[in-house]
């Protein structure tokens, strides 16, 4: 059985971990060196402390760690799963509480990035019902400065959140 829940401090290890490992599988061949260079352990334990309020994490039964979510306002900022959980489902349902979570909060269309070129991300994102706008430029902080990034942007219209209804895939409706 799998869990979606808040990421709690003790979860930064194992997610940055996971984070990195995923990062190198989807974006090292398609993303330039010098941002690859940028995608340290350290760097992502730092974002993840940075977001720790705003991320989900999946978890099987054991409490191995499946992936993660974060959400900042209307953009969907982050979906990472690690290799073994890759097609098994946990990934709609991460996306399924993230979409719960910006309707709740008043979003009416959400928004993500996806790099260009990462074509699994983008088979996903289409068969969970998210569209492909075009490109964008994404300025990612970065240490130092902004480091600025081609890349797709997708988009898909919420269903307005109503009070006492279930939402297939959310696991936590009172957040
Ligand atoms: C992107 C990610 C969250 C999607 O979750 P997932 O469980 O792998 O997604 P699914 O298996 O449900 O869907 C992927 C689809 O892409 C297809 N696919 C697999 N490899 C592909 C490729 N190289 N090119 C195109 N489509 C591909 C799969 O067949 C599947 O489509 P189908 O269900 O019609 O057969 C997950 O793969 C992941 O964490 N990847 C690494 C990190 C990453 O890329 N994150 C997204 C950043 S924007």
């Amino acid at each position: 059985m799998m869990v979606i829940r808040d990421a709690t401090l003790a979860d930064v290890s194992p997610l940055a971990r996971l984070w990195f490992d995923a990062w190198q599988d989807a974006h090292a061949a398609i993303l330039p060196e010098a941002l690859r260079r940028i995608r340290t352990l350290e760097n992502f334990s730092e974002r993840l402390l940075a977001a720790l309020g705003d991320v989900r994490v999946a978890v099987d039964s054991a409490g191995a760690t499946l992936g993660f979510c974060i959400v900042d306002g209307d953009e969907l900022s982050q979906l990472f799963l690690s290799a073994a959980a890759r097609g098994t489902g946990v990934a709609a349902a991460l996306v399924a509480d993230a979409e719960t979570r910006m309707a709740g909060s008043g979003v009416g269309t959400a928004w993500l990035a996806c790099a260009i070129g990462n074509d699994r991300a983008a088979r996903f994102y289409e068969k969970c019902g998210w569209r492909c706008q075009g490109n964008m430029t994404s300025r990612l902080p970065v240490p130092g400065g902004i480091f600025e990034l081609e890349v797709w942007r997708y988009e898909k219209m919420l269903r307005p959140a109503r009070e006492g209804s279930a939402v297939p895939g959310a696991s936590s409706p009172d957040r």
